[in-house]
């Protein structure tokens, strides 16, 4: 409706500090990567130069190693935790977090040049389309070192769903002894059922104490950090980035970064089999220290059509967990299996409906011809957000708002997609 268009946007405006756009006042402060890379398809529905804009802020922070900090800590802003100060990077291109997040960025960035080819955003390609073919290497080494096929995270942030039930395995081998007292802030903004708990947070801080000791050096994480995970949600998302980089070479002639990027595309085509969990019939994570899949099904199992992967044999089963999981809720779709015992419908990525994971997986769906299902789907998006308003997340059983709110994501993708 013309309302919540009018609403979507004053958020996106109200949560913009000057070029860059926090995810929601108070709970995060500062400029997150992925959330940018939503907000930024967001403010294209009616500034397209604003859209630009978040993406080239965002890479104002990039390492020189290529990499794309999950947290821009722009100005220091006491009411978050872990900040700045806690990170190690000084020296860096910005003060920023240690690791990166869902590189979804170079979808975003076709989308906005497919609005708008004219001359000005051509050159401003050609400033970017380097950057996210550094930031796409960077997680091709970094987090695939024995070139697998299957990019993994060394934290649970890095993967952008922070306490999905699969990680639980993986990081209650983190040892936690060493961490000390802190005090989160987190959970004076937001219900504390609706947050991690605090032996999560404990190994969150455990693992980014690793990285801060190493100084994020990318191959002792590979060798050595408590927690390296392959994930199918990041995999998946890299893998459309890097169909959608290869567009973007096309459109600039940039012929010298094509069999790299093809190369990229064919080596996670194979190695996407990795994490076919065949006891489940779905694409789960999987422990690159213990060999071990995740044994539940997550919202991000669906993202394989979105990836552009639709080989029968994968697809039919996981059809089958959608349509199971969708009869379990009154809005789809969860982050998580209902019928695990790990579900929780209020807990952050336990069970709740996120919008960005919605649009994704519908987007492949419509892609491939589930034409119904896409639609289902951002059908119950309109509805959640409708009855809820902009949330950072929604119960899936209740459809009670969860988290932030005034969310800037949200906005996002109800102006882009929902609406
Ligand atoms: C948080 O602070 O909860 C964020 O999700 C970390 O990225």
């Amino acid at each position: 409706s013309a309302d919540l268009d009018k609403i979507a946007i004053d958020i996106l405006q109200a949560n913009d500090l000057g070029g860059y756009t926090i995810p929601t006042k108070g709970l995060y402060p500062y400029q997150w990567n992925w959330d940018s890379a939503f907000v930024a398809q967001g403010f294209a529905t009616f500034d397209v130069n604003r859209g630009w804009q978040e993406i080239e802020t965002l890479l104002q922070g990039q390492w020189d190693d290529g990499m794309v900090p999950h947290i821009l800590f722009r100005k220091d802003d006491p009411t978050y935790f872990p900040g700045p100060s806690v990170w190690g990077t000084q020296n860096r291109a910005l003060p920023s977090s240690g690791h990166s997040q869902p590189p979804v960025a170079a979808s975003t960035v076709r989308l906005l040049f497919e609005k708008d080819q004219s001359a000005t955003y051509v050159e401003r390609l050609r400033v970017v389309f380097p950057k996210l073919l550094a930031w796409h290497r960077w997680y091709h080494t970094a987090r695939d070192f024995d070139g697998r096929g299957v990019i993994a995270v060394m934290h649970p942030w890095e993967s952008g769903r922070d306490n999905l039930p699969d990680w639980d395995g993986p990081a209650a081998r983190v040892d936690t002894s060493g961490v000390g007292d802190y005090v989160r802030k987190d959970t004076s903004f937001v219900n504390a059922d609706m947050r991690p708990r605090k032996t999560d947070y404990d190994r969150y801080l455990a693992i980014l104490q690793f990285g801060r000791e190493c100084n994020w050096d990318a191959e002792k994480i590979a060798r050595d950090a408590p927690f390296y995970v392959a994930d199918p949600g990041v995999t998946f998302i890299q893998l459309r980035a890097d169909r959608d980089l290869l567009a973007l070479a096309h459109a600039l002639g940039e012929t010298a970064a094509l069999p790299e990027i093809e190369e990229w595309i064919a080596r996670a085509e194979q190695g996407i089999e990795l994490l076919w969990n065949p006891d489940l019939g779905a694409f789960t994570t999987l422990d690159l220290r213990s060999g071990v899949h995740g044994e539940g099904v997550s919202s991000a199992s669906f993202l394989a059509p979105y990836a552009g992967i639709c080989k029968a044999r994968y697809l039919e089963p996981t059809l089958a967990h959608f349509d199971r999981m969708m009869s379990k809720v009154t809005y789809g779709v969860p982050s998580y299996d209902p019928d695990h015992p790990a579900f929780e419908s209020m807990r952050y990525w336990r069970g709740p409906v996120w919008g960005i994971l919605n649009y994704m997986i519908a987007t492949g769906f419509a892609e491939i011809g589930e034409t119904e299902r896409a639609e289902r789907i951002r059908k119950d998006t309109v509805a959640l957000i409708e009855k809820s308003g902009f949330a950072e997340y929604f119960d899936p059983i209740s459809g009670e708002g969860a988290g932030g709110n005034s969310f800037s994501w949200t906005s996002a993708i109800w102006l882009n997609w929902a609406s």
